[in-house]
């Protein structure tokens, strides 16, 4: 049977109702209120104002709006403390506020006393303001005073982009050109860069693997190349056609020997190009042919078995090289697509891939054996010392993080999860020890094994450019130093 409402019924629940339409909008107004003084960045910014003016605009949306679940705040939700409710909402709230920090940790601020770490936070922040992923909407939708407003939104999007602007120069200028080096006009540049690379990876079959074989060697010792890259490197796929802009890409960082020996002599090319000038870098656009066909073990790591990542290498039709101060610091799949896009097969996943892995299988292009020459009188030592440090590695789950699934989402990522590609670390890897920031919040828990730790990266990174100093390479790393050097450029503001 069903009861009529009795009008005082109907009256208490639009009491109610109404009560809480008043208490939403009473904190949608507080929220209103609470708006942070705006100001768009409209110039870019020298680097040592980045610190200042994320402290002065940015620091206070960010700690009230980010606080509850990306600092160290002691502060929990409501239904943290409700009896019988709390063995459920305990667990859920802790465990992702770890996550959370984990993947971006508001409590060192920038980070200012690492370059690289500086990047990758300010990259990491705009990031989640461009795609308004943050606050999670479960979060905000019951606290709209937690939400990001427009004008906090754009504020802090235009000081990013400002600051980034101010970074990307820091880096790319931190490898000076060698003085003694000739300098070249952006045409002359670009005809030197196309021979090189149609001399060192013509066109031939996709699975010739004597002609690969041939171009991994030529690419590694070819003179331009060697002399004319900047460390660390950053590769990665281009976001959007036509677009150069560094800063809106996501790019993972490489030594430059590496990444020309295993990962552009995937490429082939018949030395056609274009030229476009973009502000002060120059971007140098090569038609490609990718070697799809080739045995599993001589990609660097197993990108084919991912069918989205094997399709952009498969299908980009050319790379990018862009230039700043005359040397190439940046390289990009290119998002367009080749005319008539190449068949190509998805490989299986044997699960064996690691460069432990003895057979067939083992990624052999990871191995410092074929990275060296033959000659290469450091390279058993340096294998001994990497070894090592892979075992401290991974009892301390770095390589949770830093191999190429990404699980925190880095912006410049960095794969610590085979010997070669840790040689773009070999610098900062000391640091971040010493200073005992990684894995984030927690750092290294035992002392010993922090200072085992320290030790061994002390000896990669000597042992590391004995290596590459045999091979003429470049040693050099420009994100290795904190934000701003220069103390003087500090007191002129
Ligand atoms: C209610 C808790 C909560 C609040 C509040 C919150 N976050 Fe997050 N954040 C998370 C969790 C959980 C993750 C990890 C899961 C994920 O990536 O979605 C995360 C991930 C991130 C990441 C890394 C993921 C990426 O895409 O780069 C960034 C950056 C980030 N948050 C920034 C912010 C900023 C900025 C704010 C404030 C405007 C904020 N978060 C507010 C919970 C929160
Ligand atoms: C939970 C994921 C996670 C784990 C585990 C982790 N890292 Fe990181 N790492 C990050 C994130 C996120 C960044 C970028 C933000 C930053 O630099 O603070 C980073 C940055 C770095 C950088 C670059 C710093 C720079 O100055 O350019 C190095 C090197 C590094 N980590 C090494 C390590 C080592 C070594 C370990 C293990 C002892 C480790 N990481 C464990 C997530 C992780």
């Amino acid at each position: 049977m069903v009861k009529k409402l009795t009008s005082k019924k109907v009256a208490t629940i639009v009491f109610f109702a109404a009560l809480a339409v008043c208490a939403w909008g009473l904190m949608y107004l507080k929220h209103l209120e609470e708006i942070a003084p705006s100001k768009i960045f409209q110039s870019a910014l020298r680097p040592s104002e980045i610190e200042p003016t994320y402290k002065k605009y940015i620091e206070p949306i960010v700690t009230k709006k980010c606080g509850a679940c990306h600092t160290a705040t002691s502060e929990r939700p409501f239904f943290y403390y409700i009896p019988l409710l709390s063995s459920w909402s305990k667990s859920y709230v802790d465990a992702e506020i770890d996550e959370a920090r984990g993947k971006f940790d508001l409590e060192k601020g920038l980070a200012v006393e690492r370059l690289g770490s500086t990047m990758e936070r300010i990259l990491s922040l705009r990031g989640v303001m461009q795609d308004k992923s943050m606050p999670p909407t479960a979060y905000h939708s019951l606290r709209p005073y937690q939400k990001v407003n427009e004008e906090e939104r754009k504020t802090i999007v235009a000081w990013a982009n400002q600051a980034l602007a101010s970074l990307n120069e820091e880096t790319f200028k931190g490898v000076a050109v060698d003085p003694s080096q000739e300098e070249l006009t952006i045409e002359q540049f670009g005809e030197q860069l196309s021979l090189a690379l149609a001399s060192a990876s013509p066109l031939a079959g996709k699975g010739d693997a004597i002609a690969h074989k041939k171009a991994m060697q030529k690419i590694g010792e070819n003179e331009f190349l060697k002399t004319r890259m900047n460390s660390p490197f950053l590769w990665g796929g281009q976001n959007k056609d036509k677009n150069y802009d560094t800063k809106d890409q996501h790019l993972n960082r490489f030594n430059p020997l590496v990444w020309r020996k295993f990962y552009l002599s995937l490429f082939m090319f018949d030395g056609d190009y274009e030229i476009f000038p973009v502000e002060e870098t120059v971007a140098y656009v090569f038609p490609v042919k990718f070697r799809s066909e080739l045995a599993d073990g001589l990609y660097p790591y197993p990108f084919w078995h991912s069918p989205d990542k094997w399709r952009k290498y498969n299908e980009a039709r050319t790379l990018i090289f862009l230039a700043k101060n005359n040397k190439i610091v940046v390289a990009m799949r290119s998002a367009a697509k080749q005319d008539l896009i190449p068949k190509y097969a998805q490989r299986k996943w044997n699960g064996k891939f690691r460069w432990f892995d003895a057979g067939d299988y083992q990624p052999v292009v990871n191995n410092y054996a074929s990275l060296f020459s033959p000659d290469n009188p450091h390279t058993e030592e340096l294998d001994r010392v990497y070894r090592s440090l892979a075992l401290g590695f991974r009892a301390e789950n770095c390589t949770l993080c830093h191999t190429p699934a990404n699980s925190s989402d880095m912006k410049m990522l960095e794969f610590l999860s085979s010997p070669a590609h840790t040689l773009a670390a070999k610098d900062r890897l000391p640091i971040i020890l010493r200073d005992n920031v990684m894995p984030p919040v927690s750092g290294v828990n035992n002392h010993n094994s922090k200072t085992t730790l320290v030790e061994l990266a002390d000896e990669f990174q000597l042992k590391a450019n004995m290596a590459l100093a045999f091979e003429r390479e470049i040693l050099s790393d420009s994100m290795a130093r904190p934000l701003v050097v220069n103390k003087s450029d500090f007191e002129a503001n």
